[in-house]
């Protein structure tokens, strides 16, 4: 206990920090909401100033997963307007989502957030740290040398609200995987400015680790029926594909319940393959589906062994193995 308190006061964020203090209730009217990255700023800031309003959403998303047990872990900071996101209102746009496996099997499915609209959102940063307070739902983290090789986070929840309590500690990787205790875990930051159901139909993300490889895929359709993929393959460390050029990664399920494009009513399929095309080979993530953290109509959350083949021309196959955390939104 004594470490872990000094590892977050080693992260809190330096004088020259910033601190945005959201009421948790939103906004009438347009907000200014972030569009493109700026260089030398923090990838985790908060995205919309001065808060949400009906139609926008923040999200700061962390999971962990064991490599040798069941356990999984899996944490979501929101904030969001009723009309923005599925799921995240809890009367007011600050809420906290932990799901998980335990050991045994059995599922953490809890949602953590204030029932106070004077509870306040606190965020202080500053170019390469973070600290995020949801005011009453018992829920934190911190995060220091984000945007670097060396980023590490920690997570605090204390809720006797949901009965779920703990810390997870965040060590990175490589630029963006982070390593959790004997497993693999992941963070990252994403927001809209337009309402979430009007944008998405469907979605593969996942990410996972095997041998010298580790790699984060995305492959979306829109509403327009466009397709858009983004993913990076990390190999001991070093980026070895970062691409959203069309075609560059393309995820599909296979096996039972693979029907393609993906329907709210779909059971749970037996894997999904991402391919990544490197030019000269192409490195095959293959996931065969083991846990199912969440099997909603329009959102799958799953994790289970991974297979990583390398198939270059006129050489044999090299395999790595695994695990692996992947999701699918399926919206009517
Ligand atoms: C919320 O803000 C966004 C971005 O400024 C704007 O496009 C949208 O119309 C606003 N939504 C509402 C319901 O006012
Ligand atoms: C993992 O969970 C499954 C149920 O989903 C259970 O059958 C299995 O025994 C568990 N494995 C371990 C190692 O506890
Ligand atoms: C993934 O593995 C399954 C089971 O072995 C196999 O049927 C499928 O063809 C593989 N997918 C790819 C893209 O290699």
């Amino acid at each position: 206990m004594l470490s872990l308190q000094l590892i977050a006061l080693g992260l809190l964020p330096t004088a020259l920090a910033e601190t945005v203090i959201y009421p948790n209730v939103i906004v009438e009217g347009p907000v200014d909401v972030e569009y493109t990255f700026q260089e030398g700023s923090n990838i985790d800031s908060p995205k919309l100033l001065p808060n949400a309003n009906e139609t926008t959403y923040d999200w700061w998303y962390f999971d962990a997963k064991s490599a040798s047990t069941n356990q999984s872990i899996n944490v979501v900071f929101f904030n969001g307007g009723p009309g923005a996101f599925i799921n995240s209102w809890n009367n007011g746009p600050q809420s906290v989502d932990i799901n998980g496996v335990f050991a045994d099997g059995s599922l953490i499915e809890e949602t953590a957030a204030s029932a106070d609209p004077n509870a306040n959102g606190v965020i202080t940063f500053d170019e390469t740290s973070i600290s995020l307070e949801w005011e009453g739902s018992g829920c934190s983290f911190t995060g220091t040398d984000v945007n670097t090789p060396n980023a590490k986070y920690v997570v605090s929840i204390d809720s006797p609200a949901t009965g779920v309590f703990g810390t997870i500690t965040f060590d990175s990787l490589g630029p963006p995987t982070l390593l959790f205790d004997d497993g693999v875990g992941y963070h990252d930051k994403n927001w809209g400015d337009r309402r979430f159901v009007e944008v998405v139909q469907w979605w593969y993300w996942g990410h996972g680790r095997a041998g010298p490889y580790s790699a984060v895929w995305f492959d979306a359709f829109d509403r327009e029926g466009n397709e858009h993929v983004s993913g990076y393959v990390l190999k001991d460390g070093e980026v070895v594909f970062s691409s959203c050029d069309a075609g560059s990664v393309v995820v599909r399920p296979w096996g039972a319940n693979s029907l393609f494009p993906p329907q709210p009513t779909f059971d749970v399929m037996e894997g999904i393959a991402a391919v990544f095309d490197l030019g000269d080979k192409e490195l095959v993530f293959n996931v065969t589906t083991d846990q199912t953290q969440i099997n909603g109509a329009a959102y799958l959350r799953l994790d289970g062994p991974l297979k990583v083949t390398e198939q270059g021309p006129g050489s044999s196959d090299e395999v790595f193995h695994g695990i692996s955390l992947y999701e699918n939104f399926r919206l009517p």
